[in-house]
């Protein structure tokens, strides 16, 4: 192999949560922290592609040689990763809001009844699912993640089916194991004819690294 693998070819890459708002001070999140993401997007421009990576709020610096769109919430990241489109490999590493706020406050909700007002949520767009669905401009490789706390594999397995992705990355995010936030990531390569790759724990940066020749690999010539 070579030392750039990806030259000419075009990644994108989704990173960290995203914030869904309930008002102009309030919003919905989880605690993606970017890490993962970010170190596929690094690891890709090191491997000579031309990386754009779309990601959501984050406190991590972003990757260098790499374009980065900021966004907040899902649907802001789904009109970005089509925009970016074409690309040779995708990868959606973000941790997406499933749900957001059904209707978002034009003011902050204030405090003064006596029960608070529910939160009405509503199913945001599949990001991962929408863009292995396509019919032109599909990427060559799609790969998706699964952050799971209980069953990995089974779901795993569901869940690459479901999404139409033609690569999965599993990886237990139950608190126990630190992983949504923390530095090292436990990770599960599934295909989908059902093969299950199960890899050492290694650091975020590592597990870019492995993902990114893995990837390269796959492409065809
Ligand atoms: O269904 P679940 O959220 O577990 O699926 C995780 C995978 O789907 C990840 O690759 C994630 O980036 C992607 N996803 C997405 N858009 C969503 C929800 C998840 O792209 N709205």
């Amino acid at each position: 192999p070579t030392a750039a693998p990806l030259t000419g070819r075009r990644v994108l890459v989704t990173s960290g949560p995203t914030h869904e708002p309930i008002d102009p001070v309030r919003y919905l999140a989880n605690r993606s922290s970017g890490r993962q993401g970010h170190a596929i997007a690094a690891a890709a421009a090191a491997a000579g592609a031309d990386v754009t990576l779309v990601s959501g709020p984050v406190q991590i610096p972003d990757p260098t040689g790499v374009r980065v769109i900021r966004v907040e919430t899902a649907r802001a990241m789904l009109a970005a990763v089509e925009e970016t489109l074409p690309a040779d490999i995708a990868v959606f590493t973000a941790a997406v809001g499933d749900w957001r706020p059904a209707t978002v406050g034009a003011g902050k909700i204030k405090k003064d009844g006596a029960e608070p007002a529910p939160l009405v949520l509503v199913e945001n767009p599949d990001i991962l699912a929408t863009v292995a669905a396509r019919t032109s401009d599909r990427p060559t490789l799609v790969v998706g993640f699964a952050a799971e706390t209980d069953d990995v594999l089974a779901n795993a397995h569901r869940k690459i089916a479901r999404k139409g992705c033609d690569l999965l990355v599993a990886n237990d995010v139950s608190a126990a194991g630190g992983v949504m936030g923390g530095r090292d990531n436990t990770v599960h390569l599934v295909g989908r004819d059902g093969s299950v790759e199960t890899w050492p724990t290694l650091d975020k940066d590592e597990v870019g690294r492995r993902l990114v020749t893995r990837f390269a690999a796959l492409l065809p010539a």
